[in-house]
């Protein structure tokens, strides 16, 4: 009777040791065996073993400890479409009806000068920082002497050529579904921003937009910007301000960063509790002489990627 129980009790322990390491396997992918997105040429990682071992920590903690901290420009919204530059959100306004020639004239002229410091492979983040707040002060003082008007900002946005990601429905979809937090923190202009995603279907509840926005005067013409600014470099200092935020989500320590400059890199810096945090970058420009730089900084570098399917492939193993 009693060998019986001894062998019930022994047969239930492999059982249970043979599904526990069976659940194991399947939930520690192989990266290109059980994920073939990443077999894509555009998927660049320095160190495969460290990202497997992320990805199943972020399995592991399942939805429940899930968050998406996200920039916007050229990271959820495309670079390019079919060979031709797609505009930021400052660029939305740039390239539409509601500036004149010349002020245009002047804006493409700013961008000619320090996106190219932005994007510069020789300078350092400090060494960039004081370009970045003075075309930023440029130019959001040219748009303030525009006297833009609020209520054309969806027709403007409609008419641009602004494209999200291929994919952003299911990423957007699904992290709603299983209501992930989604931090979109953006140094582009809050007020497009929230437009573009509204008109794409995507701006659901569980999605946080922390960025520029514009204040206007009684009659909806824009009068300044709200609080401080948020340029690419200082977002270090941004999310420290959201620490708030970040606190309500102190169960959520795992996390999924994507960006596409070397500042976004600084976008959880505000989160008290991180266990586990998979950092993907994407790499628009300037690919020969960054690929080593975003590869020691990122997890995974995505480079002339418009999609999101690395991404929704890690978000299928999750949730
Ligand atoms: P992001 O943080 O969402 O990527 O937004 C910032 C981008 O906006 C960054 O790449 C610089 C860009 N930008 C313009 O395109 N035009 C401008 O006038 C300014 C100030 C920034
Ligand atoms: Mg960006």
């Amino acid at each position: 009777m009693q060998a019986l129980h001894l062998w019930t009790l022994l047969a239930t322990y492999a059982v249970a040791v043979g599904q526990n390491q069976g659940q194991k396997n399947q939930e520690c992918p192989k990266l290109n065996a059980q994920m073939p997105e990443f077999q894509k040429k555009t998927v660049h990682i320095k160190d495969p073993g460290r990202v497997e071992e992320i990805i199943c920590g972020l399995i592991k903690g399942g939805a429940a400890k899930l968050q998406i901290i996200t920039d916007f420009d050229m990271t959820l919204s495309r670079f390019s479409y079919n060979g031709k530059r797609c505009p930021t959100c400052h660029n939305i306004i740039d390239n539409s009806k509601l500036i004149t020639e010349e002020c245009r004239k002047k804006l493409l002229q700013l961008k000619e000068t320090y996106y190219a410091i932005e994007i510069d492979p020789t300078l350092t983040i400090e060494e960039k920082y004081p370009y970045m707040v003075e075309w930023y002060n440029k130019s959001h003082a040219l748009l303030i002497e525009q006297g833009l008007q609020k209520d054309k900002f969806a027709e403007v946005v409609r008419e641009s050529d602004v494209m999200l990601k291929e994919g952003y429905e299911n990423f957007f979809d699904k992290l709603s579904e299983h209501n992930i937090p989604v931090f979109i923190f953006s140094a582009g202009i809050g007020d497009i921003l929230e437009e573009v995603i509204h008109q794409a279907g995507v701006y659901h509840p569980n999605v946080k937009v922390v960025s520029n926005f514009m204040d206007f005067d009684e009659n909806g013409i824009l009068k300044g910007f709200k609080g401080e600014l948020i340029h690419v470099y200082n977002k270090h200092d941004g999310a420290l301000k959201n620490t708030e935020y970040f606190k309500q989500l102190k169960d959520n320590s795992n996390i999924i960063l994507l960006g596409d400059s070397q500042g976004d890199l600084s976008m959880a810096d505000g989160v008290a509790n991180v266990e586990h945090i998979l950092k993907i970058g994407y790499l628009n420009d300037k690919v020969d002489e960054l690929l080593e730089k975003y590869m020691d900084s990122y997890d995974i570098v995505l480079v002339k990627d418009e999609s999101l399917e690395v991404a929704n492939s890690i978000l299928q193993k999750i949730l």
